[in-house]
């Protein structure tokens, strides 16, 4: 059953991706539009979703080799230079940008230009490293001291710079601004925080914020699924088993928060009402499951794999739009809980997490984080 489920959502992510790559080449973008995408490329540059059309394409390009998805990965990629220009609008994103979109098409295809850009990315999140506090800075201005759990994602950037180079010091910096995440954003009972700010000369944590969630108290879950992957990454690039251990009870968290109707909420301790939806949260804590499932001992690895798929299987049946005349898969992302713009949208990133769980699903090997 779930092998056929399997094969024809890839069957019509193959379809809708082609033609969706034919549509949209030399752009960059962010959400649709009555089913028309829109180019960040033309309003915002540096906005930190860039990089997933480039990765979405490269992800396709490396299960299918279809020369339309290398030609639309190339031009985006190109067009990124011009944030790298933009310093002043850059922040701890970097990885999301440069990391699946110039670093995958280094690791796919050897080409130099992406290996610069990726390295001068990691040099550009290394930089953003706070000594005293053994974290990493995520936003730009005044917010000297703010770490935020997203930036787990972000990790993967350093160690490839370390393992390319030879040079530990991005290595250290990945692993102390791990440890730091997982002893002050992660809770006893496997929840995360968003946002931590921290006294910049001692490291003390002054405050801790809501920030896209409901409140401070409460867990934001595309913040529980960039921990729960994040972790889970951490361990692939580390084999430190404390950073397993941390996305599996991440995981045992979100598995209990979500096993109703498996369709992630935006806020898993928000009021009852309104229900507000958060697709692109349940297709990156997918990833992150199965991630999982591959690194533990085969008796554990149901646990992980079957609610990876419960959760793609009740949004394929909720939330995805399989016409392949309109841009964007994964409908229902939601930007942050508060407020009603951004709400129940297509997400780039959204679309990226669901084809790349699919693909491993197929058993494709991601060299992508
Ligand atoms: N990294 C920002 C977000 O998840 O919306």
């Amino acid at each position: 059953m779930t092998d056929n489920w399997i094969n024809e959502t890839w069957d019509k992510i193959k379809l809708k991706m082609r033609k969706t790559a034919e549509r949209n080449q030399n752009t960059l973008p962010y959400t649709a539009v009555n089913g028309h995408y829109d180019n960040r490329y033309e309003t915002d540059v540096s906005w930190w979703t860039n990089g997933f059309w480039p990765g979405l394409m490269w992800l396709m390009y490396s299960a299918e080799a279809g020369e339309v998805y290398k030609t639309a990965a190339e031009s985006s990629e190109k067009l990124l230079d011009k944030a790298m220009e933009n310093f002043n609008d850059l922040m701890h994103d970097v990885g999301f940008m440069w990391h699946i979109s110039a670093g995958a098409d280094y690791r796919l295809t050897g080409n130099k230009d992406s290996l610069r850009r990726v390295m001068h990315a990691a040099n550009l999140l290394a930089g953003r490293y706070n000594i005293n506090g053994r974290f990493i800075r995520a936003w730009n201005g005044d917010m000297y001291g703010w770490a935020i759990i997203d930036c787990m994602m972000n990790l993967p950037l350093l160690y490839f710079a370390s393992r390319e180079t030879g040079d530990n010091r991005f290595y250290d910096i990945a692993v102390s601004h791990a440890d730091t995440t997982m002893k002050n954003h992660i809770r006893p009972d496997g929840s995360a925080r968003h946002i931590i700010n921290y006294d910049t000369h001692t490291g003390e944590v002054l405050e801790v914020m809501g920030g896209q969630g409901y409140d401070e108290h409460s867990s934001w879950s595309r913040g529980q699924a960039w921990a729960l992957y994040g972790f889970a990454l951490s361990y692939k690039h580390t084999g430190d088993k404390k950073y397993l251990d941390t996305a599996k009870r991440v995981a045992h968290y979100f598995i209990s928060c979500i096993c109703g109707d498996w369709l992630p909420r935006c806020d898993f301790r928000a009021p009852e009402e309104p229900v507000i939806y958060d697709s692109t949260a349940g297709a990156c804590a997918a990833c992150g499951l199965l991630e999982i499932a591959d690194n533990v001992l085969e008796n554990e690895k149901r646990v992980y794999y079957s609610a990876a798929v419960n959760i793609l299987k009740s949004m394929d049946a909720k939330f995805c739009d399989w016409d392949p005349e309109r841009d964007s898969i994964l409908q229902y992302g939601t930007e942050r809980y508060h407020g009603e713009s951004g709400r129940h949208i297509p997400i780039i990133y959204g679309d990226y997490f669901f084809v790349e769980a699919i693909y491993r699903l197929k058993g494709f090997k991601p060299i992508f984080w």
